[in-house]
């Protein structure tokens, strides 16, 4: 498995990847059809990132991007892993290229946003909490549902890794 910058050849089997990981409506399943459909495909245009590549396939793939609160703080845009792959280290050596990327520009901490524990309960974000927190993640803020500053849907959790 390598892992190498996201480029222009990448976009459609990133984009396929995304749909591999769509949610059904057996709750099951992370990226919904706007993700996949709409967001994924603009996102992986305008945001740096890392794809793993193995067997000559996009395994998994990684955005980043800065964040306005606090100011000039990256934070990751996308994650994923093909599901076949899960539980390989692929997820955790994306964050650490990303990482190493930053540590580049002097900014010591990485963000992200994801469903808090309890509102992933029942759902697949059970297992993306826990990664978050296996790869060294701690819990930041939480951006409640009905805050003008949330579109998710649910209670989202702000993790911050304090890079070293
Ligand atoms: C989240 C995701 C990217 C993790 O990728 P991964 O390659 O499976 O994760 P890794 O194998 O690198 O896991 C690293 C560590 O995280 C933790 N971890 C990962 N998955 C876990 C799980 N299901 N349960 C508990 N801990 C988990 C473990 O500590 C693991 O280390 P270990 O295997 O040595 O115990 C992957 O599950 C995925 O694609 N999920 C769907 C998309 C998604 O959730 N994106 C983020 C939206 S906010």
């Amino acid at each position: 498995m390598k892992i190498r910058p996201l480029d222009e050849q990448d976009y459609a089997s990133v984009v396929e990847l995304g749909k591999k990981l769509r949610n059904t409506d057996d709750g099951k399943g992370w990226f919904t059809e706007d993700a996949y459909q709409k967001n994924i495909p603009f996102d992986i245009c305008i945001q740096k990132g890392f794809v793993a590549e193995g067997g000559g396939n996009i395994l998994g793939f990684i955005t980043y991007t800065s964040y306005d609160t606090p100011p000039m703080t990256p934070l990751i845009g996308w994650i994923a892993v093909d599901p076949s792959h899960h539980r390989k280290g692929i997820g955790a050596n994306l964050i650490e290229k990303v990482e190493t990327e930053i540590l580049k520009t002097g900014v010591k901490e990485l963000y992200v946003e994801t469903p808090t524990r309890e509102a992933g309960i029942g759902s697949d974000y059970e297992s993306t909490y826990e990664f978050y927190l296996g790869v060294g993640f701690v819990l930041d803020k939480v951006r409640l549902k009905n805050a003008p500053d949330n579109n998710c849907g649910c209670d989202m959790a702000v993790l911050r890794r304090v890079l070293e």
